[in-house]
């Protein structure tokens, strides 16, 4: 359910509200069977023994703990929402990245207004990403169920156990206190992030000194203990969830006195902001130190390959950072459209994670910026190109093609690794790859961070 009727109409047709790899087969199969969509919130929420509770939980923009607390505004206004309709006893499922101790914070909303219905609350944190998250919900790494310790708290804890049962293996599915569950689902997030930026971290020194981020990772992830995935070195990680999550940890900590472990947290944040920053002026470095009124081509927006997500894309940054130095920008992605783009790079920080009614009205579009439905329009006649998602069909393209159309010297930035360098160095481009030893043309232009 969803009081959105945009997105429930979309919902019960052929155009999902969202591109998700499988989603389309899984919905179709399902929909009309026991799987139903529908705006009459109160009534399907009264009906239901469990109630999985999946609001957004933006990052505060104003007043206490503004830029790194979450917000739970509409967390709370659906705990009220619940307690007013139910009208026999619910199992209350706390799906959405909260807060440690929101729970007990919804649990007490919820027995002050229970009159004599019995409530559990238990959170069940969502571990699937974006692109793979109907494989992972099919074949999930593990189920993380909390509750409270009390005989009620474990049969409301066996009781969802039983519903993942059907498809999930006994021992993939882990339960635990309440805080260990909500408290898990930021560390595992804060984890992701500190790897990536781990990586990225050592891809400025392997610049530095001539090594190759790639061979380096590939020697690190070899280590059984550190294993291989999620070592990519790249412009940065973007998606709705990292920052957020790690600001959100980071406030937790403040909060219980505890600013070292804060600012350990906060730095995994300060290496990708300086990862994309370092992108930026390496194009404008060298390119003689100046893009202004050059044209850039942008190859992907959004946040990662297989998703039409843009929410904290990386390219937000690295375009705005562009634009600030005046230069043309063309963007071409697969899955996003000139609105979203333009919204995206005319939104304040924050903003886009809030209601699209409480956003500002979006001001005129950018002048400076042309979105194109292909990478050779692109590309023709730019000075410059920046792969900024790892889509697949940037590996493939015809560079040939695409340099005989750009301005001379033609230039590179590769920021997701997915360009053969030696390739496209032999055909003239002056290529630039995150972490890989450097051109001699780069290294006489050194780019200061
Ligand atoms: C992430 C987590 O991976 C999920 O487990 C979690 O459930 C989800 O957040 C969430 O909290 O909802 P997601 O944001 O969809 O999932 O995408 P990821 O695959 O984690 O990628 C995040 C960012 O890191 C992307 O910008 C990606 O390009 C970047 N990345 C990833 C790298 O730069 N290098 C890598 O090696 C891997």
């Amino acid at each position: 359910v969803d009081i959105s009727v945009s997105r429930i109409t979309a919902w019960n047709s052929d155009a999902l509200p969202i591109y998700e790899p499988g989603l389309d087969e899984v919905v179709k199969k399902c929909r009309g069977k026991n799987l139903f969509f529908s705006t009459d919130v109160e009534k399907h929420v009264s009906e239901a023994d469990i109630v999985f509770v999946s609001v957004n939980t933006p990052t505060k923009t104003q007043g206490l703990g503004a830029g790194k607390a979450a917000d739970l505004t509409y967390w709370e206004s659906a705990a009220r929402m619940i307690a007013d309709v139910s009208k026999s006893n619910k199992i209350v499922v706390e799906k959405s990245t909260v807060p440690v101790k929101t729970a007990e914070a919804i649990e007490k909303i919820l027995t002050h207004n229970s009159k004599g219905i019995d409530f559990q609350i238990l959170s069940n944190p969502e571990f699937l990403a974006e692109g793979t998250a109907i494989q992972d919900l099919f074949n999930p790494d593990r189920v993380l169920i909390g509750g409270r310790e009390t005989p009620e708290g474990q049969k409301a804890i066996a009781a969802l156990r039983d519903v993942y049962a059907h498809w999930v293996p006994v021992d993939r599915i882990i339960c635990s206190n309440l805080w260990s569950a909500e408290l898990s689902k930021l560390a595992a997030n804060a984890f992701l992030a500190q790897r990536i930026s781990s990586v990225n971290a050592m891809s400025a020194l392997c610049e530095a000194t001539g090594a190759d981020v790639s061979q380096v990772a590939h020697a690190v992830g070899k280590d059984t203990r550190i294993g291989p995935k999620f070592l990519n070195a790249s412009v940065g990680f973007g998606g709705s969830c990292f920052q957020k999550d790690i600001l959100n940890l980071v406030y937790i900590c403040e909060c219980n006195g505890l600013p070292e472990v804060a600012n350990y947290w906060k730095q995994v944040i300060k290496i990708n902001d300086y990862q994309k920053t370092r992108f930026v002026n390496r194009i404008v470095s060298s390119m003689f130190n100046t893009v202004s009124g050059k044209k850039i081509a942008i190859l992907g927006f959004a946040f990662k390959k297989d998703t039409g997500d843009t929410r904290e894309t990386p390219a937000i940054d690295v375009c705005k950072g562009l634009l600030g130095d005046k230069a043309l920008l063309s963007i071409y992605d697969p899955q996003v459209n000139e609105e979203q783009i333009q919204r995206d790079l005319a939104m304040k920080k924050f903003d886009w994670d809030h209601p699209v009614h409480l956003q500002p009205m979006s001001p005129t579009s950018i002048k400076q910026v042309n979105v194109v439905w292909d990478a050779y329009a692109a590309t023709k006649d730019a000075h410059g190109v920046c792969i900024l998602t790892e889509w697949d069909e940037f590996k493939t393209l015809d560079y040939q093609r695409i340099y005989d159309n750009m301005q001379k010297p033609a230039f590179i930035f590769d920021g997701r690794n997915v360009v053969d360098e030696a390739k496209l160095r032999a055909i003239g481009f002056i290529v630039y790859s995150i972490g890989k030893p450097l051109d001699q043309w780069l290294k006489d232009m050194p780019a200061v961070a």
